[in-house]
């Protein structure tokens, strides 16, 4: 006859299964990890939750490889802790790697543990938030972890546009491992402890001979100011964790619902004076357009994404009247505003992930025009620039655009103008909407009348102040219904939380089709 075990023995035995579970790697390489200010995959956990919120799933999962001594190093949960909770109140779902655990790297067994729980992130539409820190694929296991990541790699696209995904770099990231991180929507890294690379300075070196160290390689900084991998550079790990919650705090569950709406002390009619005086008066002067931006939101409060990567565009997310909005905005201090590649690409991500999350756009505009010259061309501008103006023409949320000043040629129309399907455009009395500016449009069209006359100069002065007068307002704009109304910079905010108002039932559709081709 079997021997009796006593429902206290069993309780006591799966308190220990759990402790064991909660030493990951053991004291010794918890210490070795946590130097500086880093946390452990538990800890991390704790931060990015609401208190008391997580679920843990499949803390008993261990790996089934045997070769080289595997069969002796099994580790309750192999290496990734992953399971769900609330942000802010609301259902996510994430898995946060352990690297005290085999250095955190990707068994077969890890990837199921992955695997799991973004497909109930998907059917159950909810964010996924991944806590990345692994010393890549597990070498024992061969192609078996290969093949998780490709399982990984195949949710996260078939998740792309239906749940947010986010990633959180906290560790090594390196190898084809970076591509999941990757296709997700937004990446925060930690400086000085976190690195991106598809390969390392070793490999560099000895491919191209090149020194250089991981840090400048695909550190943080890197990525954020570089590369324009990551959206967010933050300053240690409590620090990145809290900034999701931040950020998660703006977007909705999935592609069917609407971003939470959060109630604001800030008056939907509040006055911005200091608006009238923002603008300077002559058109080379540059001035802040964040300034604009945060004196419009709700509390004032943007929050910036992609801060130091082609700072000539801005993007962010903020609020009106307590609604989600993303912000697109030239930015008049860096290259005049004018577009470029890096540009495009990124307000063109950003305008696309708004798309896809039902988050209204609201666009301001300063633009010259698109960045002359052989680096811009011979790179492809004219692919990367009509991604920009693919993005804003395919986008079916709530579109609103205010010109604040110059909008030129090919950038005005890809800038959110009413002709890319734009709701509403609204435009300062400093707008200036013309095919060019004013200097160059009168060396082109009046070439020959300026040398034949007697005084080019003076010439040249009077045709450029008739075409400003003529076309450096918003009037002939407005007069052509491209402009819906000429406002006073002071009712910004309350025109601009008008028109989500009224736009707030919008429908609109493309036509069906498996999916668009965007010049890549
Ligand atoms: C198995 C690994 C591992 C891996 C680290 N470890 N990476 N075990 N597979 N990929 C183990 C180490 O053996 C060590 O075990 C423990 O994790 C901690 O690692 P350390 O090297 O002591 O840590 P550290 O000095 O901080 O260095 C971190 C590191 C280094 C730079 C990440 O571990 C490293 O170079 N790892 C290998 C990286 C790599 O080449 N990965 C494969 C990339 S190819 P002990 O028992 O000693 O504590 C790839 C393909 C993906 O990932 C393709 C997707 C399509």
């Amino acid at each position: 006859m079997d021997a009796e075990i006593s429902t206290q023995a069993r309780l006591q035995d799966l308190e220990k299964r759990n402790e064991q579970a909660m030493q990951g790697g053991g004291t010794a390489r918890i210490t070795k990890h946590k130097q500086g200010e880093r946390l452990t995959a538990r800890e991390r956990v704790d931060v990015l939750l609401d208190p008391g919120s997580f679920v843990e799933m499949d803390r008993f999962v261990t790996h089934r490889c045997e070769n080289f001594g595997m069969g002796e190093n099994k580790v309750p949960g192999d290496g990734v802790v992953t399971g769900y909770g609330r942000v802010n109140g609301k259902l996510v779902y994430l898995f946060a790697q352990d690297f005290t655990v085999i250095g955190g790297s990707m068994s077969r067994t890890q990837a199921n543990k992955i695997c799991k729980v973004m497909d109930l992130a998907l059917k159950n539409g909810a964010p996924i938030v991944g806590l990345n820190d692994s010393g890549g694929a597990r070498i024992q296991e061969g192609v078996e972890s290969l093949g998780g990541y490709a399982d990984i790699f195949t949710r996260n696209v078939m998740a792309s546009g239906v749940i947010p995904q986010i990633t959180s770099i906290m560790g090594p990231c390196a190898g084809g491992a970076v591509y999941s991180p990757s296709i997700t929507d937004f990446i925060f890294m930690v400086k000085n402890s976190s690195y991106m690379f598809v390969t390392g300075p070793e490999v560099i070196k000895a491919v191209t001979h090149e020194e250089v160290t991981k840090e400048a390689l695909g550190g943080a900084t890197t990525h954020a100011s570089k590369s324009g991998v990551a959206h967010f550079a933050c300053e240690n790990d409590k620090h990145q964790l809290l900034l999701i919650r931040e950020l998660l705090s703006f977007l909705p569950s999935n592609n069917l619902d609407d971003p939470p709406t959060l109630p604001t002390a800030d008056r939907p009619d509040r006055i911005c004076e200091t608006l009238n005086a923002l603008i300077p008066d002559s058109p080379k002067k540059p001035y802040d357009m964040l300034a604009l931006i945060t004196e419009v939101v709700d509390e004032h409060y943007f929050l910036e994404v992609h801060k130091h990567f082609a700072q000539n565009i801005v993007i962010g997310f903020a609020r009106l009247n307590g609604r989600s909005v993303g912000i697109v905005a030239n930015q008049p201090q860096i290259l005049a505003g004018c577009l470029n590649i890096e540009a495009s690409r990124k307000a063109a991500r950003f305008i696309r992930f708004c798309d896809a999350f039902n988050i209204p756009i609201v666009s301001f505009v300063d633009v010259p025009g698109f960045l002359p010259g052989t680096e811009q061309e011979w790179n492809a501008i004219i692919t990367h620039g009509s991604k920009l103006l693919y993005a804003y023409a395919e986008a079916t949320v709530p579109k609103i655009t205010l010109v604040t000043r110059k909008a030129y040629g090919g950038a005005y129309i890809v800038m959110g103008s009413k002709l890319l399907r734009s709701d509403i455009n609204l435009a300062y009395p400093t707008a200036e909407i013309a095919v060019m500016g004013a200097d160059g449009a009168v060396n082109v069209i009046f070439r020959e009348q300026i040398s034949k006359a007697k005084d080019p100069v003076a010439e040249r002065q009077r045709l450029i102040k008739d075409y400003e007068e003529k076309f450096g307002n918003p009037y002939l704009s407005a007069e052509l219904g491209y402009t819906d109304e000429v406002i006073e910079p002071a009712m910004t905010r309350k025109r601009l939380i008008d028109s989500l108002e009224m736009l707030k039932n919008k429908r609109d559709t493309n036509p069906a089709k498996k999916h668009g081709n965007i010049p890549l």
